[in-house]
């Protein structure tokens, strides 16, 4: 099964292809989401998560609220829709 990455606001939709972490993933599609730790504690990379569903592979310190997401340290667990 192929999983797919929205970025919606860039009106692309890429196949996953990554082993790290999906901002990882953004930023080799060229684009630049923000951020500062890079590991789940400062909240920066949140991302609203239009649809799909992501696993942590770290855990963060907060979870984002529903709907949204902590880029630097999940990955797709099915097709997602991202807004950046
Ligand atoms: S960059 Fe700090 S939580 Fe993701």
């Amino acid at each position: 099964m192929t999983i797919t990455v929205e970025f919606r606001k860039s009106g692309r939709t890429v196949d996953w292809s990554g082993n790290g972490s999906l901002l990882e993933f953004a930023e080799s599609n060229g684009l630049q989401p923000a951020f500062s730790c890079r590991e789940g504690v400062c909240g920066t990379c949140k991302t609203a998560l239009f649809g799909g569903a992501v696993r942590y592979f770290e855990t963060p310190l907060d979870e984002p609220e529903p709907g949204n997401v902590l880029l630097c340290c999940s990955r797709p667990a099915e097709s997602v829709v991202l807004d950046l």
